[in-house]
């Protein structure tokens, strides 16, 4: 059954990126014989949802693909997949470029057309390699990131304050609009504290009728009140040793807000009908996507309970001020959804993904989510194309609502987006933005610094 790395069994998948249909027909049939799991992409794109659909362990990569540069490509991939091998291969080799590819981490540099036993080799001691550090390395953790999805600055340094917060005991007030995962935060402090074993107890201050206040929060012993037919905990005393979650704060009434502010002082209840006092010990998360210091102005919100809750700031940006997010957010929630379905994950056409991008999202994440599973529903192609997208993404719609600018500030603004998609790369800038590397300077140089 040829090479025990390479048995029909073995865990590794693998990936060739080649925009010449020929050669990966070559790699396929090189590597299948060794009865290898392999998916190929033609594209760059192509490539990265695979990446992100699945657990890929070794690329082989061509230095020219049709939509990205090889050795940039490799650079992506080293700093967001730390584990994957890489063969690069070349069709016209020049020596500056195999230097790069080695030094960027590749570990071999193969010359088209391929010899299928330099291939066979090459995959079987990178294999190898693999599973013997899997072998000395068998439970190492992935990196925590608490189910939230996000490889955008917005979102790790929310992560990282996740971890802030969830060392100490200290309140923590989240801010964030409507569906940008407050809830997600706020679960994952709990869980990664010392408190994860007791409750995380949810609390909707919308939701409770101001009459019930008291009996929700510190519960009502039998018979307190007409109706008290049975002793019933509280939220506080549910969520001792725990972490209680006062969500939607900014509208809890000042009634409620007074009830608070008594147990975050002297931390102890009063349970209803009950001359007894209890003391308990609960961290409290709020969230809110009101201006609760606006809120303060109007006398709408007690000053004292926000100086007691408002002492880890975490805010959660919109996804519109986030926009390297979206791509693997829709990725996730198409792969996660999809096999709750049973279905095959769809891939997206290039243009869905730019519209996808270029949508403002006032739902968030919430929206996304809802909309991938949409799209999945009605699905009838592999492919998800533009015009599976609702109409309030097609591209053009999205109205205008900075202040009007200048030609040459429009200019200018997509000139940085453009290098910043790059990595400052002005070549591969330059090539996007039509123009060549000299008129490019030229520009830039007229570009008055921020
Ligand atoms: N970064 C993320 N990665 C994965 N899933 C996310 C992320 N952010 C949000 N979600 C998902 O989006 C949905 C909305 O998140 P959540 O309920 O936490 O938002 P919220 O800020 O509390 O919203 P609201 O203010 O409307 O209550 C949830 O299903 C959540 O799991
Ligand atoms: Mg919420």
């Amino acid at each position: 059954m040829g090479h025990p790395v390479l048995s029909a069994r073995n865990p590794f998948k693998l990936l060739a990126v080649d925009s010449d249909t020929d050669a990966l027909g070559d790699i396929r049939t090189c590597l299948t014989g060794g009865e290898l799991n392999i998916a190929t992409a033609s594209s760059g794109a192509e490539a990265i949802r695979i990446l992100e659909f699945s657990k890929v362990d070794l690329v082989i990569l061509d230095i020219q693909i049709r939509d990205i540069d090889g050795l940039s490509f490799l650079q992506y991939m080293r700093g967001q997949f730390k584990d994957i091998e890489v063969i690069m291969t070349a069709s016209s080799p020049s020596v500056p470029d195999a230097v790069q590819a080695i030094k960027g981490g590749a570990a071999n540099f193969l010359v088209k057309p391929l010899k299928p036993n330099d291939l066979l080799t090459a995959v079987e001691r990178l294999l190898s390699k693999l599973a013997q550090r899997r072998a000395l390395l068998p439970q190492s953790p992935p990196p925590e990131t608490y189910g939230l999805i996000g490889i955008s600055g917005g979102i790790r340094n929310v992560i990282e304050r996740i971890e802030r917060a969830a060392a100490i005991n200290a309140n923590v007030l989240i801010r964030g609009e409507s569906g940008t995962g407050k809830e997600l935060v706020a679960r994952a402090i709990h869980y990664r504290s010392d408190r994860a074993a007791a409750r995380f107890v949810p609390v909707n201050c919308t939701a409770i009728p101001d009459t019930l206040i008291e009996s929700e929060l510190f519960g009502h012993v039998k018979g307190a009140f007409t109706g008290a037919k049975d002793s019933r905990a509280g939220f506080f005393q549910i969520a001792d040793g725990g972490t209680i979650f006062l969500d939607e704060i900014g509208d809890a009434s000042l009634n409620l807000q007074g009830k608070l502010l008594r147990v975050l002082q002297n931390k102890e209840i009063h349970i209803v009908g009950s001359s007894h006092v209890r003391k308990v010990d609960t961290r409290i998360i709020a969230a809110t996507h009101k201006d609760l210091p606006a809120m303060m102005e109007r006398n709408h919100f007690r000053e004292d309970l926000y100086y007691r809750l408002d002492v880890v700031d975490i805010y959660v940006p919109p996804l519109r001020e986030r926009q390297e997010d979206i791509l693997p957010l829709v990725n996730h929630f198409l792969g996660k959804y999809a096999k709750e379905m049973g279905l095959a994950p769809p891939g997206l056409s290039d243009r869905a993904i730019e519209n996808l991008n270029n949508y403002s999202w006032p739902g968030n994440v919430r929206e996304l989510e809802n909309l991938t599973q949409r799209l999945l529903v009605n699905a009838d192609n592999d492919i998800l194309g533009v015009a599976d997208l609702p109409g309030t993404m097609h591209r053009g719609v999205r109205p205008y609502v900075d202040a009007p600018k200048t030609l040459a500030a429009v200019e200018a603004e997509h000139i940085l987006r453009i290098l910043k998609s790059t990595d400052g790369n002005k070549t591969r800038a330059a090539s996007i933005l039509g123009i060549d590397r000299k008129t490019l300077r030229q520009k830039l140089k007229r570009i008055p610094p921020t």
